[in-house]
């Protein structure tokens, strides 16, 4: 498969189909979710994953649920929608774009109920497709923003994943790095093999090695020392959440990786779409971390690494503070400090006004 056929979330014959990212890179299998409970299991369990991919999926859930209500009022249907909403915000907490996704699905479904039922359907469905449309043409627009941030024959390190798997399509952190490739830069990108989930090993490995990007994986516990020895010249991750001070909310091991950044003086960038900013939140800790099974830490599929009975901690995410941020790359431009003006101007744009029942 090229990188030009990849595709996250879409839409087919009524149901929401997905890449089956617990298999990749061995397997490229599509997940069939016909019904909403379907659709949360698999945002559950991670076969989508990604803050955007999981709000594009969540937007199509949404729609799933209108298509297959069985609703003979609006009002029913409307109930119905809120509780699809209320089921898929509750399988991850710390990706905002989650919550951000179906509540603009809701608002769509408020301000159409005076259309009937079939056409507030096709109005949901139309919607789930905007959202991502749009996820996409940010993240191109990320990589035009953050391209000249990467130096000639620049040498960039990323974590997780933040590629076209966790989006519509592109990326966010490896926007840039895929643009400044598309433009004929040289560059070259370590991957965070990111333990425990191998999010770097499995996905942004893959996608690298798809896009013909020259990249070299290391453990996690490999960043400071390439750093020291003068290997790496920035730094660039996504995020689950930007709350208005700067702070963010990133897979685990980010905030250790900016902490590196600034000791050994990197440029430490966060890639994101204003979809990921939640101007409710004033700072970092007040953003809910998800706690994932200890399992995910003790085995690697299937296969027992740990003493049986071990007691072992999987919190899924961490929090950067803002000072040491660098510079926030949007679809709307690159924000340095302080970060509050910028985010709010970028949020105006797209503002989703609280919905509520
Ligand atoms: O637990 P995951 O794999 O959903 O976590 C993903 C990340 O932390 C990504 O860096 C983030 O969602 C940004 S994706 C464009």
């Amino acid at each position: 498969m090229s990188t030009h056929e990849l595709r996250t979330v879409w839409w087919e014959d009524g149901s929401v189909c997905l890449i089956d990212q617990l298999l990749l890179p061995l397997e490229e299998v599509t997940v069939r979710c016909r019904t909403l409970p379907e659709v949360a299991r698999a945002i559950k369990t991670m076969q989508v994953r990604g803050a955007p991919a999981i709000g594009c999926t969540a937007a199509y859930g949404v729609a799933l649920a209108a298509q297959r209500s069985e609703a003979t009022s609006t009002e029913a249907l409307l109930d119905e929608l809120w509780q699809a909403k209320r089921m898929l915000d509750d399988q991850r907490p710390t990706a905002v774009n989650l919550s951000w996704a179906t509540s603009r699905m809701l608002q769509c479904a408020q301000a159409g109920t005076q259309e009937g039922g079939e056409m507030l359907r096709s109005r949901l469905l139309d919607e789930a497709h905007a959202i991502l449309a749009e996820d996409l043409a940010m993240c191109k627009a990320i990589g035009e923003h953050g391209a000249p941030l990467i130096p000639e024959r620049g040498r960039v390190l990323t974590h997780c994943n933040a590629g076209g798997l966790a989006t519509a399509g592109y990326g966010t952190a490896l926007a840039p790095i895929r643009t400044a490739h598309h433009q004929g830069r040289r560059l070259h990108v370590f991957v965070d093999e990111t333990r425990p989930f191998l999010q770097g090993a499995r996905l942004t490995a893959w996608e690298l090695r798809e896009a013909g990007i020259p990249q070299t994986l290391i453990t996690d516990n490999m960043a400071g020392y390439m750093m020291r020895r003068g290997e790496i010249d920035c730094i660039i991750v996504g995020a689950d959440r930007i709350v208005a001070n700067g702070d963010v909310a990133n897979k685990i091991g980010t905030y250790s990786l900016a902490v590196l950044a600034q000791t050994h003086h990197l440029p430490f960038y966060v890639a994101a779409p204003s979809s990921t900013v939640d101007l409710s939140l004033t700072h970092g800790d007040q953003i809910p971390i998800e706690e994932r099974s200890p399992d995910e830490v003790t085995f690697i599929r299937g296969q027992q690494i740990a003493p049986a009975g071990v007691q072992a901690a999987h919190p899924a995410f961490d929090v950067t503070p803002h000072e040491l941020i660098t510079a926030i790359i949007t679809e709307q431009g690159v924000w340095y400090p302080p970060f509050d003006r910028g985010l709010r101007q970028l949020c105006h744009a797209h503002f989703i006004p609280p919905v509520c029942q």
